[in-house]
């Protein structure tokens, strides 16, 4: 019936709009008096009048927009953009305060257009379109008459991903200034409930975990009031069915493509119709729109999926790793990378550094990456940010120097920035006391001993941007990694107006934005890993500068089972930082074999975080084969789809994932055991994703792809008993793991 191609029809005769894809359709439509009512949204349904399905019912105290009319009520609505007070008592997607105090608007359809292709969100990241072919876009333009401020509302429907993305645009087209006090980038009502909310969720060295809970009437919500997305809370929420799991049933999931502070919550009203809303906070916000001024909001993606969670990241990691990364590394395999960070912290000079990228080469390391410590007084977390020239005391032949040398082992070369911090014990700090965030004639409140510098001054980020222009020009760099290593506090900017302190969160996001774009626009071919305490900043925003992120400075395989399981759940495997790094572990003191430490790390943007001169001998083959393993398949991991197949948050102390390469013809699977245990029953995976009619073979054996998705492969080990000498069984330990790849056998 349809053809997988995006459409937007725009029935005249009903006044209903339709985004279509073959695989989801988004249905609203317009009031009488010019108000958008949401009728529906879910797998792709024919276009036909659907207006069957607003809800106008007399009920005891409602209040009503119609003299002599008992009928129509917002409050009894679903609405695309709904306003507060004028007969909808539920959040709004839209707070605009004006010259008199007032919040009362009345924001009505205008005009709309409709279009091949996808602006490009100004000053904002945003997913986007290689061709017009690519999808759709409407926009919908509302003006409120008293105020004359318009509002476009931006949809667009991917062709070929059950995706939708939204944003709005408020333009000022009145005489007097007006305030944003709120603004979603999505507003969505479902027509009922009957969901279980899941969030990702946690703290630093715990990120993204996966929590869940029933909707219930009220509110529920996550956010940031800290300036970055956080490691408490991700910008990303699953509205799933009670019985979804991660191969069945229906789940929307929403995030936000910014790195600030973000509220998504869901609001279920007395009839238990759901009210998603996701966008910047509202709280400690407030925009000044002054005439002839636009705020544009960050970009929400909305993505559905009817076949579980797996189908739902699956389609994330489509899109992000395709239409939201971008640059020559988007498609590019990364570069295995040793990073010195938890081998020496601030304990380096130049020899211990060259020791430790000579041993990383001889293992088949591509990329040495030097970490925090090597710039201005930088001896201890005490001093030197700000200052981004060389630590001479560390490194007298400069950094330029070093650079060569790691080149001339046959390493590449990259190294660790802060730019948006300054220590108080800097040369920056007492030239430009006035550029960190503060409250004049208040306490400064730090964090690790550093402040923020204010981004939303252009000539800060030009300073630090010219600053790292001469590093990255001496030393030619190949790889950054940007670190943000605490939220902001004190948050005000003494050359704004009174009026104008609620702009400075979003300005800061704005200027970490533009410093990024200055410096890829100028250097195309470095790759950037963002970074922010570990996944403090893991969001959609950085994505789209920093195809890679570092995941978490919990560097433990087992804790990392959790990170990496929950991060997959919209984050493509290839924006995962992760290192195999010493033992005992520095943040857990666990001892887990090498083998499970790579069986972990091999799922992300693989590399080590150790000094390889302190392995053994054997640990050293380990390693050489985990390169090699690495580099062998980094195209399969990266490009391939992604499954999980069982859950480390489920008690039964294993986890499970594994990806099938695009042409279903190699797949790798890994098993985690966590705790061993002991005559224990008898265990095959369930595979999935495979092709049903592929014969694959591992070791000695073939398989179709059927059985091995339908009767399964066997993992018992020793731990469901040996019978004999024919059929040993591998003895487990705890924190083991194996890996297996199935490759499609060609007659
Ligand atoms: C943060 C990062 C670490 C490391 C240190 C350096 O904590 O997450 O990986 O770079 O900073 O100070």
């Amino acid at each position: 019936m349809f053809n997988n191609r995006a459409t937007i029809n725009f029935l005249e005769e009903d006044q209903q709009f339709h985004l279509n894809n073959g695989l989801i359709s988004y249905i609203f439509k317009l009031s009488s008096d010019g108000k958008l009512l949401q009728l529906y949204y879910g797998k792709a349904i024919p276009d036909k009048d659907y207006s069957y399905l607003i809800e106008m019912h007399h009920r005891p105290m409602t209040t009503y927009r119609q003299e002599n009319d008992l009928l129509y009520s917002l409050e009894h609505l679903k609405q695309e953009f709904p306003e507060y007070g004028t007969t909808d008592f539920r959040h709004p997607a839209i707070s605009l305060r004006q010259e008199n105090g007032s919040k009362i608007t009345d924001f009505v359809y205008l005009k709309h257009e409709i279009f091949n292709g996808k602006p490009q969100l100004e000053n904002l990241p945003a997913t986007y379109f290689e061709n017009d072919s690519e999808g759709k876009t409407l926009v919908i333009t509302l003006k409120d008459k008293v105020t004359n401020v318009e509002v476009e509302l931006l949809y667009t429907i991917f062709s070929d991903l059950p995706v939708i993305t939204r944003s709005s645009r408020v333009i000022n087209k009145g005489s007097q200034v007006q305030f944003i006090e709120e603004i979603a980038s999505l507003s969505l009502d479902l027509p009922d409930a009957d969901y279980d909310w899941m969030q990702l969720s946690g703290a630093w060295g715990r990120e993204r975990a996966v929590k869940e809970r029933p909707l219930q009437q009220g509110i529920q919500s996550i956010e940031s009031t800290r300036g970055i997305s956080s490691h408490q809370h991700n910008p990303f929420v699953a509205l799933k069915r009670k019985n979804t799991d991660e191969t069945s049933g229906v789940v929307i999931g929403t995030a936000l493509v910014y790195s600030g502070n973000f509220l998504i919550q869901a609001e279920v009203d007395t009839w238990d119709v759901t009210r998603l809303q996701v966008g910047i906070n509202p709280f400690g916000f407030q925009w000044q729109l002054n005439p002839t001024e636009t705020f544009t909001s960050p970009e929400v993606v909305l993505v559905y999926s009817n076949c579980g969670l797996n189908q739902m990241s699956q389609t994330f990691h489509q899109l992000f790793r395709k239409r939201l990364a971008r640059g020559v590394w988007r498609d590019k395999d990364r570069p295995v990378l040793i990073n010195n960070w938890e081998a020496t912290y601030f304990d380096f000079d130049e020899d211990k550094l060259v020791s430790i990228a000579e041993k990383a080469h001889d293992v088949g390391v591509e990329l040495f990456v030097l970490d925090d410590g090597w710039f201005g007084e930088r001896n201890n977390d005490h001093s030197g940010l700000g200052d981004w020239f060389v630590n001479k005391t560390r490194l007298p032949r400069g950094i330029g120097s070093l650079a060569e040398k790691i080149r001339s082992i046959g390493l590449k070369f990259g190294l660790w920035f802060e730019p948006e911090m300054v220590n108080k014990e800097s040369k920056l700090y007492k030239e430009h006391p006035d550029w960190m965030i503060h409250t004049p004639n208040r306490k400064e409140n730090h964090g690790r001993n550093q402040f923020v510098l204010n981004f939303g001054m252009q000539e800060v980020v030009d300073e630090i941007f010219n600053q790292m222009c001469s590093i990255i020009d001496e030393s030619k760099l190949e790889y950054i990694k940007w670190d943000m290593n605490r939220p902001l506090t004190d948050v005000y900017d003494a050359r704004l107006e009174s009026s104008q302190q609620g702009e400075v969160f979003h300005r800061y996001v704005l200027g970490v934005y533009r410093l990024y774009e200055m410096l890829i626009t100028k250097y195309p071919n470095i790759l950037f890993e963002s970074c922010s305490s570990g996944g403090g900043r893991f969001d959609p925003g950085m994505l789209y500068y920093a195809p890679q992120a570092w995941t978490s400075d919990d560097s433990d395989a087992i804790e990392r089972l959790k990170i990496q399981y929950g991060t997959s759940m919209l984050y493509p495997i290839s924006s995962m930082g992760a290192h195999v790094s010493i033992v005992p572990n520095h943040q857990t003191n666990r001892l887990t074999p090498i083998e499970t430490r790579g069986n972990v790390a091999f799922f992300g943007a693989f590399g080590y975080e150790l000094d390889l001169n302190q392995l053994t001998e054997k640990e050293i083959l380990v390693v050489k084969k985990q390169i090699t393993f690495y580099k062998k398949y980094r195209s399969v991991i990266h490009n391939g789809i992604f499954y999980r197949l069982i859950s480390p948050f489920d008690c039964d102390e294993q986890a499970a994932w594994m990806i099938v390469s695009e042409d279903k013809k190699t797949a790798i699977v890994a098993h985690y055991k966590i705790l061993n245990k002991v005559n224990q029953p008898y265990k095959r995976l369930y595979l999935q994703g495979l092709h049903s009619e592929f014969v694959y073979q591992n070791d000695d054996q073939l398989y179709s792809g059927s059985e091995l998705m339908n009767v399964g492969f066997i993992i018992s080990d020793a731990s469901s008993g040996q019978n004999n000498e024919q059929n040993i069984r591998p003895e487990t330990y705890d924190f083991d793991s194996r890996i297996w790849v199935f490759t499609q056998k060609e007659d």
